[in-house]
């Protein structure tokens, strides 16, 4: 170690103090705390990154799978009856198993939410509950999809893998559960709140469901889809709130994702005319600062906001009805 009045190691002549000094120091503090400084989000907290993923979780063999569990890949559905098309009376008698079995899986998930579990212990839950109830975990290789559910914390705007990062107090996650049973899928998410929360992460949950709320009561036969982004990016407006573009509501039934597009935002282009017997999912994607997605993670998933500021999901799986909606993933 050089003292700060010798001359610099480099051969500038230069004392050290005014030469290599404070280059070596920060290099020598950099090593020390692991590699790069930490990054930070606007309300201060480290960048959410992707921590290891553990190998998905087997599905007994009797448990009837979708099309894609072996493959990762769904087959078209050119002709198939979900893809738009109002359901059957008796595919909506297995639709409604699907979608209630979805919902108690995401209400016993998200019982376990607390500081200290990691999303990957959630997976583990979540993938326990479904195969209970006879179900396959729709995610589960879904497009190649690695694990059981989605969990998003914090910045992630959604399709976060479950890893080993435990859950810390303050933290915000959406649990995300789609479920295949009966020959159909249904898809609900619900953001939750990790040990003490600040107010601002409070009032964006609040908002999030609001925004789900006020898209479900859009619903009417006869409507264009496109009143229901109208709805929720009206609330969320007027919040200063800020909408996510990029992912969207969609058609769901014997397949994971099909027929309608369902935008959270205003978008004059989704003219398909809602109908008695169509089921679809709204699920808005609600954030503090910019609604633009960031760079993708390197797994070819997962979404953040681009600020890497607060974001909050909500999903339910709803039915047109002549009255308006129902919701179909009540637990
Ligand atoms: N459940 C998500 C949705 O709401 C989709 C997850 S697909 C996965 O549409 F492959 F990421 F699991
Ligand atoms: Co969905
Ligand atoms: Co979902």
């Amino acid at each position: 170690m050089l003292k700060p009045n010798e001359r610099c190691w480099c051969g500038s002549g230069l004392k050290y103090k005014r030469c290599h000094q404070a280059a070596d120091e920060a290099k020598a503090f950099a090593a020390k705390a692991g590699s790069a400084p930490v990054r930070r989000t606007p309300q201060g907290k480290p960048w959410i990154t992707p921590g290891h993923v553990s190998p998905g979780r087997a599905v007994p063999p009797e448990i009837p799978r979708p099309d894609y569990a072996l493959t990762g890949k769904p087959r078209k559905r050119l002709f198939g009856r979900d893809d738009g098309r109002p359901l059957t009376e008796e595919q909506l008698v297995r639709m409604r198993r699907a979608c209630h079995a979805a919902a108690q899986v995401l209400q016993a998930t998200g019982r376990e939410v607390k500081p200290g579990i990691t999303t990957d212990e959630l997976d583990a839950i979540a993938h326990r509950e479904t195969i209970a109830r006879g179900a396959y975990p729709s995610c589960l290789n879904y497009h190649g999809f690695p694990k059981s559910i989605c969990t998003s914390v914090n910045e992630v705007i959604c399709h976060g893998i479950p890893d080993d990062r435990p859950l810390e107090d303050g933290d915000i996650v959406n649990v995300d559960v789609t479920v295949y049973l009966d020959g159909m899928h249904g898809d609900c998410s619900a953001t939750y709140a990790v040990g003490h929360i600040s107010d601002a992460a409070q009032k964006l949950i609040d908002m999030t469901r609001a925004c789900l709320d006020r898209g479900i009561r859009a619903v009417a036969p006869g409507r264009p889809i496109s009143d229901i982004g109208r709805a929720i990016e009206e609330l969320a407006s007027s919040g200063h709130y800020g909408v996510v573009r990029a992912y969207c509501g969609h058609g769901i039934g014997e397949s994971f994702h099909a027929g309608v597009y369902v935008p959270h935002f205003y978008d004059r282009n989704a003219t398909a005319i809602m109908e008695p017997g169509m089921t679809f999912t709204i699920e808005p994607m609600i954030t503090i600062g910019s609604w633009e997605c960031g760079p993708q993670w390197a797994n070819g998933w997962t979404e953040v906001t681009r600020d890497h500021d607060l974001t909050a999901q909500f999903e339910h799986t709803i039915l047109v009805t002549e009255a308006g909606a129902e919701i179909l993933t009540l637990p």
